[in-house]
């Protein structure tokens, strides 16, 4: 057994590491980013920097994890390069954001339990009613907040390992459950049509940048969460295929979420796709409708569905919080458990503003600022999300790829990959491996960073 504890299996480091992937970015934050997007192009997009730039990216990340057995800032350290470990800084930084609004939306999911259990169902208004009883939400998001950390308290392997295994699969067959009976709805095949059929008129420089950002937040990449997760994989373990395998089944599990959304938009607009754009608030407003059409089967299905979107929630929110806590204790020395709940407290302050930003608090809410980007409004949830996923990730995921295959060098990301992958050397993988951590995400990445933060943050639109 490693010093620091590790998977108990290569399934093991397989379904935490899909446990981190798959979560709210899959089943609430793909369908509203498609929605926003406009559709179909934007999915094209989304799978094209999945396959071709963000399996890489995460085949290097575990590649450095389990080389180092250190945390992102240690990483960086352990290999002799002390002056890159801004970089771990910087996904720390990163993991802190995405945590602070993610257990916001977990907090609301958690909530819906409650409320689909009460029978409580029905459109848009509930839903900005619900956001504004901000003691119930924020005791939700307390409550859940307390138990990721009751969860990375006691260690990587152990319970969630176990519980992954069982529940993921239970949230795949519910879903594809649903999806079919989505389907045999009125209109159904106008948000068919919206989801699958391309328009690449609608797609524009924002459409891209935002797809970017969605694909580096669904997969956990580019702030060092697999390079800690690395850190406790096992030295047999096959590294790219275990990087494919994540990404088929986060992406898979997305698709299927568009699957079940907008079949169910379709028939709430009566076939104009009007709602599609709704935001960070459109699964909380669909799904409690399709489980409204359900008559008395309806609470149960809906109590159901919630449960275990909050486990695949728990299981991205564990990972969110391990990077950090790992910090705290390998490089500050604090204690595991005191810092687990130190980190824990801060970052659910910090998450106190989105939770105020759906109309409790104007200032927080949609007036919270404008992007220069077609002036429009955003409140204080969607910009973490959109400074977190959509630029600093991409910056990470481009340092990443830039260190490993220029700082450190090639030659030894391919032993490390090698490892486990006895066929590796010499093969298509790797010469494909090479030129996209080596050439391809560095340029891309930086490119799509740097035209980000133009638009979105200073409203220079170069494209
Ligand atoms: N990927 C998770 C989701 O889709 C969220 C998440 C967990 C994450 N760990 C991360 C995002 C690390 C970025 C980095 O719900």
């Amino acid at each position: 057994m490693a010093p620091r504890g590790g998977f108990s299996s290569r399934i093991g480091f397989i379904a935490a590491a899909a446990g981190s992937a798959v979560g709210l970015g899959n089943i609430w934050g793909f369908p509203f980013e498609v929605g926003e997007g406009g559709g179909a192009a934007f999915v094209v997009i989304y799978l094209m920097f999945c396959f071709i730039l963000c399996f890489p990216v995460m085949a290097t990340e575990i590649a450095i994890g389990r080389k180092t057995q250190k945390n992102p800032v240690g990483a960086f350290t352990a290999l002799g390069y002390k002056n890159w470990n801004w970089v771990g800084k910087l996904g720390i930084l990163a993991g802190i954001l995405i945590l602070s609004f993610y257990n916001v939306i977990a907090g609301w999911a958690f909530g819906y339990i409650f409320e689909m259990a009460a029978g409580h169902f029905g459109g848009g208004e509930q839903f900005g009613e619900y956001t504004l009883k901000i003691f119930k939400v924020g005791g939700y998001g307390l409550a859940f907040m307390a138990t990721t950390a009751l969860v990375v308290s006691r260690g990587i392997s152990g319970g969630i390992e176990k519980a992954a295994k069982m529940l993921m699969p239970t949230l795949v067959v519910m879903m594809l459950a649903m999806v079919i009976y989505s389907l045999t709805l009125p209109n159904a095949m106008d948000g068919i049509r919206f989801y699958l059929v391309p328009d690449f008129s609608k797609i524009n420089a924002g459409v891209v940048y935002n797809a970017m950002g969605q694909a580096f937040f669904s997969l956990s990449l580019g702030m060092g969460a697999l390079i800690t997760y690395g850190s406790y994989v096992n030295k047999k373990e096959n590294i790219v295929s275990a990087a494919a395998l994540i990404t088929l089944a986060d992406v898979g599990i997305a698709v299927i979420a568009g699957l079940m959304i907008f079949p169910l938009i379709g028939f709430m607009s009566g076939g104009t796709m009007e709602g599609a754009a709704g935001g960070p608030g459109l699964i909380f407003v669909t799904l409690p409708t399709i489980f409204g059409t359900l008559g008395s089967i309806g609470p149960v299905v809906g109590t159901l569905f919630f449960v275990l979107l909050c486990f695949a929630a728990l299981t991205s929110t564990v990972s969110l919080l391990e990077v950090p806590v790992a910090y705290a204790v390998d490089e500050l020395n604090i204690k595991r458990n005191r810092a687990v709940w130190i980190v824990a407290g801060i970052i659910f302050a910090i998450g106190i503003p989105s939770l105020l930003g759906f109309g409790y608090s104007d200032f927080f809410s949609t007036a919270f600022t404008t992007y220069k980007e077609g002036g429009t409004d955003t409140d204080f949830l969607s910009f973490i999300a959109s400074l977190a996923n959509d630029s600093i990730l991409p910056l990470g995921g481009c340092m990443i790829a830039f260190f490993a295959a220029h700082v450190w060098r090639k030659h030894n990301l391919d032993d490390e990959l090698a490892e486990g992958s006895p066929n590796y050397k010499g093969s298509f993988v790797q010469k494909y491996l090479n030129f996209a951590v080596g050439y391809l995400a560095p340029f891309v990445l930086a490119v799509v960073f740097v035209l980000t933060v133009l638009f979105k943050f200073f409203g220079i639109s170069i494209f």
